[in-house]
C-alpha cells in the first residue's frame, strides 16, 4: 500500500477510536465512504493514474475500500452496544430479572351475588328494573299503603334528606334514601302496562350500623303481574330460586304468615339450616331468609292497575345475607371496607362468570 493510502487508513482509524457517539461516528463515515469522501476521490483519480501502475493501484484501493468499511462497521457496532448498556445503566432495569406477577382483579362477592340472582330470575323471564336512591315519601311509604303516621314507617331507620317548599309555602313530606327496593314496583307499574315481570337490585339505605347491618345495603325485589296469579305461583318462583341460588335440591322452605303493608297475604320465607354448625339444608332450624306476598289490592290500584283483573305478587331480600350464608361470611362490614386481603380471599374469579347450566 502506498503511503497515502496508509495514512488514510491510520487517521480514519484514529478517528473512529476516538468517536465518542453515533454522530461524531456517521461524520467519519461520510467523509470517508461518502459522496465527497477522502476514499471515493482516490477511487474517482483511478482515471489519471498512470497505465502501467492502474492494477496495482487498483486492487490496493480495493482493499483499502474493505478494510475501512469493515472498520467502520466494527466501530457502529462498538457504540451501539455501549449506548445500550449506559440506557440499561440509567434506567436501572435488570433484564435478567424474572417477570413480575400479574395481579387479576376478583368480582366482589356482591357484584357475584347480584349476577347469580339476575341469572337466575333472568331464565325464569324476569327483565331488571332501576330506580332512584334518592326517593319521594309518596314512592318509597304512601304508595306502598303505607300512609303518614303508619306504624310500619317507624320500623324502619329513614334517613331523610331536607324538605322542599311547597308552592303554597308549606313543607312537602321530605325525600329519603329509599329504605327498600319497593318503590320501583310502584314505578314500574306506573310506565309499564301487565304483564310484567322484574326484578330491582339496587341500594337501600337505613341508619343502623353492627355485625349484620350497614347503613347502605343491597336489595333484591321481586315483581310479577299476571291473570290468576296465586300463592302457588309465588312459592314456586321462590322455592326454585332459593334451591338453585344455593345448589342445593332438598333445600328445605317455608312459609310463615306475616305482615307487610303492600302485600296481603304477606309471608315471610325461611330456610332450613343447622343453627349450630351454620350448615344449610341439614338440621332442625329455620332461618328467615326474605318477605313476600300477593301485591295489596290498594298498590295495585294506586298504580291504575284494576285489582279484579290482574293479581301479583312480589318479594324483598337482602343481597348481603344470601352472600354471607352462600359463602359463610359472618362479618358484614368488611363488604364495604375494600380491604384486599379479604376480598382476594372472597373474590370470584373474572374468568369464571356466572352460569347457570353449571348452577350458580
Ligand atoms: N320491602 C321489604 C323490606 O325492606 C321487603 C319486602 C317484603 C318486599 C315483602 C316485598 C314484599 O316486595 O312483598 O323489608
Amino acid at each position: 500500500m502506498t503511503d497515502d493510502l496508509q495514512a488514510l487508513q491510520a487517521e480514519t482509524n484514529a478517528a473512529l477510536a476516538a468517536a465518542a457517539d453515533l454522530r461524531a461516528w456517521d461524520a467519519i463515515r461520510i467523509a470517508v465512504l461518502g459522496r465527497n469522501g477522502k476514499l471515493t476521490a482516490l477511487l474517482r483519480d483511478m482515471g489519471k493514474i498512470p497505465a502501467d501502475q492502474k492494477r496495482e493501484r487498483g486492487a490496493a484501493l480495493n482493499r483499502l475500500k474493505d478494510a475501512l468499511t469493515e472498520a467502520v462497521e466494527a466501530r457502529r457496532r462498538a457504540l451501539e452496544n455501549a449506548e445500550l448498556d449506559a440506557r440499561i445503566a440509567a434506567e436501572g432495569i435488570d433484564p435478567s430479572l424474572p417477570p413480575r406477577p400479574r395481579e387479576i382483579g376478583l368480582i366482589h362477592p356482591i357484584s357475584r351475588t347480584i349476577e347469580e340472582i339476575a341469572a337466575i330470575f333472568g331464565a325464569m323471564g324476569c327483565t331488571i328494573a332501576e330506580g332512584p336512591d334518592v326517593e319521594s315519601d309518596w314512592f318509597n311509604f304512601t304508595a306502598l299503603n303505607i300512609p303518614p303516621h303508619h306504624p310500619a314507617r317507624a320500623d324502619q331507620d329513614t334517613f331523610y334528606l331536607p324538605a322542599p317548599k311547597s308552592s303554597a309555602g308549606g313543607n312537602l313530606p321530605p325525600p329519603v334514601l329509599r329504605t327498600q327496593t319497593s318503590p320501583v314496583q310502584i314505578r314500574t307499574m306506573l310506565t309499564q302496562k301487565p304483564p310484567i315481570r322484574v326484578i330491582v337490585i339496587g341500594r337501600t339505605y337505613r341508619a343502623d350500623h353492627d355485625a349484620t347491618h350497614s347503613p347502605m345495603f343491597h336489595q333484591c325485589e321481586g315483581l310479577v303481574i299476571d291473570r290468576d296469579l296465586t300463592l302457588g305461583h309465588l312459592k314456586g318462583t321462590l322455592i326454585d330460586f332459593l334451591r338453585t341460588f344455593f345448589g342445593i335440591a332438598d333445600l328445605p322452605v317455608r312459609f310463615r304468615s306475616s305482615y307487610f303493608p303492600f302485600t296481603e297475604p304477606s309471608m315471610e320465607v325461611d330456610i332450613g339450616w343447622n343453627r349450630r354448625t351454620g350448615e344449610l339444608g341439614k338440621g332442625d332450624d329455620w332461618l328467615e331468609i326474605l318477605g313476600s306476598g300477593m301485591v295489596h289490592p290498594r298498590v295495585l290500584a294506586n298504580c291504575g292497575i284494576d285489582p279484579r283483573e290482574w293479581q301479583g305478587f312480589a318479594w324483598g331480600m337482602g343481597v348481603e345475607r344470601i352472600a354471607m350464608l352462600k359463602h359463610g361470611i359472618t362479618d358484614l362490614r368488611p363488604f364495604f371496607e375494600s380491604d384486599i386481603r379479604w376480598l382476594r380471599h372472597y373474590g370470584f374469579s373474572p374468568l369464571a362468570p356466572t352460569m347457570l347450566h353449571e348452577g350458580v
